[in-house]
Order: structure tokens, then sequence, then C-alpha cells
């Protein structure tokens, strides 16, 4: 009850950064964080917390607390998230500056609940450049966003080296949500060129 008062109060204050009513469901929460957990990676860094719904399922599952770092800007979720997640990194920053955070070279899983679709677009588009950047700067990266509705399109446009994959929609949450992941093709394509060439 209090984490929802918290992320209401977020909410009233400025309703097109949190682009949301309520918090991840423990249901959207638990499948994200079993996505996160899919693959191996070194590090997780977690974009727009909030009031902790994701975090506190990624730490659930076993997901080591000195290798989960938290991004927010609002400052109000970021006292929030220090004061009640104590162990975990918390870090007041825009995600488009999510490269004070990346270790480039270390394989990241970056999870966003980002309302990219609500975002101001010049502002979606920093935070999308910034985030392809980390994913590319690290191989083995990978984005795992959340957005509502039934995944029509992916959240933003991707580059050319990454792509996205639906991992699934959860019902219950409001409203239902898909889960997106982005990353680069795990085989790369041979290069037409190349191809061309041994003939
Ligand atoms: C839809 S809420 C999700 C909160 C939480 N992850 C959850 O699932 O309950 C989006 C969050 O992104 C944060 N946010 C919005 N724009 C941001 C930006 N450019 N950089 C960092 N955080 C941002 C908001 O403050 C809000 O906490």
């Amino acid at each position: 009850m209090r984490e929802v008062l918290a992320f209401a109060s977020g909410v009233l204050r400025d309703p097109a950064n949190v682009g949301a009513v309520l918090p991840a469901s423990r249901w959207l929460a638990r499948a994200i964080a079993r996505e996160v957990l899919r693959t191996r990676c070194q590090m997780v860094i977690e974009i727009g917390a909030g009031t902790g719904a994701v975090t506190r399922a990624i730490l659930a599952q076993g997901y080591p607390r000195d290798q989960l770092f938290a991004l927010e800007r609002d400052p109000q979720f970021v006292r929030w998230l220090r004061q009640n997640l104590p162990a975990v990194g918390v870090v007041k920053a825009c995600a488009s500056e999510v490269d004070r955070v990346v270790r480039p070279g270390i394989p990241t899983t970056i999870v966003s609940s980002l309302p990219f679709k609500s975002m101001p677009q010049a502002e979606a588009q920093r935070c999308a450049s910034a985030l392809a950047a980390a994913l590319c700067g690290s191989p083995g990266s990978r984005l795992v966003q959340y957005s509502y509705g039934f995944g029509g399109l992916p959240p933003f446009a991707a580059t050319a080296e990454l792509r996205w994959a639906k991992a699934g929609v959860v019902l219950r949450n409001v409203p239902p949500a898909t889960v997106w992941t982005l990353q680069r093709p795990l085989r790369p394509r041979t290069p037409r060129i190349a191809a061309a060439g041994t003939r």
C-alpha cells in the first residue's frame, strides 16, 4: 500500500514522466525477472526503477544485489529506492546517461520500463540511442523492456545491428503489458559480398 501511494504521488507530480497509473504488478515484475535471468550476465542495470517493483522481483529470483544497479531520474523515487532497497546501487540520472553506469566489455542486461511511447520524441530518441550504444559496446548484452498493450510495434526503432523479439504478454497487469528483448542477433548473417565472391 505504501508503495502504491509513493508511486501515485510520482504520477501526480509528473504523469508524463511516469507514464503509468500503477507500479508493475507482481506477475509482470516476475515475468521480467525471469526473462532477465534466462541468460547469464555480469551486471543488471534497471532504468526507470520507480518504486522498485521490478528491482525486488529480480532480487527475489536470487540475482546478486551487488551486481544490480537502479537508475532513476525522479528525485523522490530515488529517495524511496535508497530507503527501501539500501543494498542496491541507486543512481540518480536520466536514461540518456546510462554510460555513467555501464562497464564497456561486461555483458550486461539492461531492464527498462521507460514510457517510450508517451515520452517527448527528442527525449525518447536520446534515451534509445544511449541504450543502443550501451548494448553495442558490450557484446552479449541485451535489453529487456516492457511496454503496455499486446505488442503491436516494438517500443522504439532499433539500429541495424540490433533485433527486437517479443518475450511474452502479461495479462495480469493494469494495463496488460508486453515484454520485449533487444539484442544483437546471436549468429551474425554472412555478409552478402563475401557470399557473392565465393561463386
Ligand atoms: C512506467 S514507470 C515504471 C516504474 C517501475 N519500473 C515499475 O515497473 O513499477 C517509468 C519510470 O521511468 C522513470 N523515467 C521516465 N523517464 C526517465 C528517464 N529519461 N530517465 C530515467 N528514468 C526515467 C519514471 O520516473 C518512472 O519511475
